[in-house]
């Protein structure tokens, strides 16, 4: 039978994050090591066409109206166009969107809004070359920077830019960032670091919490509650200064949003994760590479989905990290 991603708390998928590589050319100290992670094989990869059939099963049977394609780095993956062009022929034609570093944006983005890529979101943690040498141990701030301005001329707006503060290392750029993306007309989201990097280094204390970049911003813009409906976006949203530019944090540790929310993923080696935090997957790899039709894929999807837990658990004493890392996962 057909029928949408629901599971037993009331809550029912609409948007769909799938990764596309596991891989990045960025090495940002809260992901990853220097030396990289063990990459998945080849083999365990998702095709192109494997993963537009999946994508096509969630669209068309299970009610599935966003797509947003992820990594690791999914700029970095060759069939990128051809996979967004096939997702937006779909019948009903989801909304298509990406969250990338922005490293090749420039040179691709009227490509992928040709084959219909509707926007992006782009990572940009500091405005200072040195620092985000540092911070993602490459030298790659001017190939960021034109790639935010690449998508913009592209049409692939709203252009939002993620950034994740860490005390110490740029929780004092936060005033600066936003008046960048305001002269740019970006939308900038702060976003709470969350327990999900390889190498388990993450640590509540040294998290810049959402009342904190709220404070920063509040001692040079005034700041309103944004009036429009939130929905399950993750972003809380304020106008700046009057609006209508509006600045977000995502609060997912002091703030967090898991009773709203609307999220399946569907990881490069094709693992379905009901949740960011999930501790189990439903490998649906195995399934269609055993020959499944669309129904059993679709069923298998829903079951699922229908296992997810209340909320990620970070406060509890039991809190297990999963095992795989956000670069796996697609944040
Ligand atoms: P928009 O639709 O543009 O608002 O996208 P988004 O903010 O949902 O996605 P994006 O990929 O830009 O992610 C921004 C941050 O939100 C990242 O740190 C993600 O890990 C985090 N995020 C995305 N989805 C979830 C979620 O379901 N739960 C939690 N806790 N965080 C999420
Ligand atoms: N917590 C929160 N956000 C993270 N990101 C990467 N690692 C973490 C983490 N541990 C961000 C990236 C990117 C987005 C997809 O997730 O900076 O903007
Ligand atoms: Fe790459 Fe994103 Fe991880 Fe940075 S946070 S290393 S850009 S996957």
């Amino acid at each position: 039978a057909d029928g949408p991603l629901a599971d037993r708390y009331g809550r029912v998928a609409r948007d769909l994050r799938v990764s596309l590589t596991d891989k990045c050319n960025l090495r940002c100290t809260y992901c990853m090591p220097a030396e990289g992670l063990p990459w998945l094989a080849g083999p365990q990869l998702l095709t192109d066409d494997e993963i537009v059939r999946l994508v096509g099963v969630a669209v068309r049977r299970l009610g599935i109206t966003e797509v947003r394609f992820t990594g690791g780095e999914p700029l970095i993956r060759p069939g990128l166009p051809g996979i967004v062009a096939a997702v937006a022929a779909l019948s009903p034609r989801p909304r298509i969107s990406l969250t990338t570093n922005g490293i090749g944006l420039a040179r691709l983005a009227p490509a992928l809004r040709a084959a219909g890529l509707d926007r992006v979101n782009v990572s940009l943690d500091t405005l200072d070359r040195d620092r985000f040498a540092a911070l993602t141990r490459r030298d790659r701030h001017d190939d960021v920077l034109a790639g935010l301005a690449g998508a913009a001329s592209a049409g692939l707006t709203p252009v939002k830019i993620n950034a994740v503060l860490m005390r110490g290392v740029n929780d004092d750029e936060a005033p600066e960032l936003l008046r960048f993306a305001l002269a740019h007309g970006y939308e900038l989201r702060f976003i709470e670091q969350m327990p999900l990097d390889a190498q388990h280094g993450w640590d509540r204390s040294t998290m810049v919490t959402a009342d904190e970049i709220l404070a920063a911003l509040r001692a040079e813009f005034a700041l309103r509650a944004d009036p429009t409906e939130r929905g399950a976006a993750p972003a809380e949203t304020w106008l700046v200064d009057g609006g209508p530019a509006r600045v977000g944090v995502i609060g997912s540790v002091t703030r967090p949003f898991c009773g709203d929310c609307d999220r399946t993923r569907l990881t490069a080696d094709g693992q379905v994760r009901n949740c960011l935090f999930a501790t189990d997957e439903s490998d649906l790899r195995a399934a269609l590479r055993a020959g499944a039709d669309d129904e059993e894929l679709a069923r298998r999807w829903r079951a699922a989905m229908w296992g997810k837990r209340a909320g990620h658990g970070i406060d509890d004493p039991t809190f297990l990290q999963p095992v795989r890392p956000m670069s796996a996962i697609g944040g």
